[in-house]
């Protein structure tokens, strides 16, 4: 599909097709996960919220102790590089960041030069049909770890947490797990966050409930305050999303998803309606497709 796509691949210092583009079998990304990634989106020909994408990006590079080859300047002409060697408008952007080679073993140390990967191309989520109506979320029996074992702040190349989440839901016949905290409280989706509206208020979990502090949360959570609506970081539980008018998902590659039930029950009793999308997910919607077009670095 990739080269159908035209996806392109910045790797190894130059832009190649995605059929072109190799990694070591020896790269402790490979063999242990040892590495950091982002996922960002160009709009209009801009990456949307570049500067914030690449501030957690060296933050986590820093946080594991794997130096950013140029620093986040070069990053930067990275991503820009690839993005306009994939030409189009509308485009997903997967950065990584790997320990690089190594010996056998966890020892990072034997490991000299991080890898850096960019690459360009498309991504679908949801189907269509699910997105128009919204999707179905299942309650995963996974939790998500602890900040002190793999903190889920972190954008570590370490997602089989929420690659078992979402293998779950699907052979439950769902789309997308809901994952809670050890506390019981909601964490998020698999790889995006929650948010929960009721009576106008709009709450999503805090970071210190596991949440990642997704760049679309805090976009959206811009957006409800300039719509003039309460926002709430908060403790949520299940019975929150239970007992909200309406429920969504946010995440660079998901962007806005609205969700229509929990464990078979249906969410937002007859807000929801016929669409899937209740009339506050829909204002979220319009007000982030213009957000979007005024929040990004262009690539040309
Ligand atoms: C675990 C997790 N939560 C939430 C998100 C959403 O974050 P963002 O809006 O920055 O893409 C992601 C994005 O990949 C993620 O991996």
């Amino acid at each position: 599909m990739d080269d159908k796509e035209g996806a392109k691949v910045w790797i190894e210092g130059r832009v190649v097709d995605a059929r072109e583009a190799r990694i070591s079998v020896f790269d402790h990304g490979l063999l242990y996960g040892d590495g950091i990634f982002e996922g960002m989106r160009v709009y209009g020909g801009a990456v949307f919220r570049l500067e914030d994408h690449l501030r957690r990006f060296a933050y986590g590079a820093r946080a594991i102790g794997i130096s950013l080859d140029g620093g986040v300047e070069a990053t930067r002409k990275i991503v820009l590089e690839t993005a306009r060697a994939y030409g189009r408008d509308e485009a997903y952007i997967r950065l990584l960041l790997t320990r690089g080679q190594g010996a056998l073993g966890v020892d990072p140390t034997t490991c000299e030069n991080p890898q850096q990967i960019c690459i360009v191309t498309r991504i679908h989520l949801y189907p269509e049909e699910k997105l128009a109506r919204g999707i179905d979320l299942v309650t995963s029996s996974l939790r998500r770890p602890a900040p002190d074992t793999i903190d889920p702040g972190m954008k570590s190349l370490n997602y089989l947490n929420s690659v078992l989440a979402k293998r779950e839901a699907r052979l439950r016949g769902a789309d997308e797990a809901l994952i809670l905290n050890a506390r019981g409280y909601i964490a998020e989706a698999s790889v995006a966050n929650v948010f929960a509206c009721r009576d106008g208020v709009l709450m999503t979990p805090p970071p210190s409930e596991g949440a990642l502090p997704g760049i679309t949360r805090a976009s959206v959570l811009e957006i409800g305050a300039d719509l003039g609506m309460e926002t709430r970081e908060c403790a949520l539980g299940r019975l929150d999303l239970f007992a909200a008018d309406e429920v969504f998902l946010t995440g660079s590659g998901a962007r806005i998803v609205p969700v229509a039930t929990l464990d078979g029950e249906a969410l937002g009793g007859s807000a929801i309606g016929q669409t899937g999308r209740g009339s506050i997910t829909r204002r979220i919607e319009e007000a982030f497709s213009d957000f979007v077009l005024k929040h990004g670095t262009a690539i040309a």
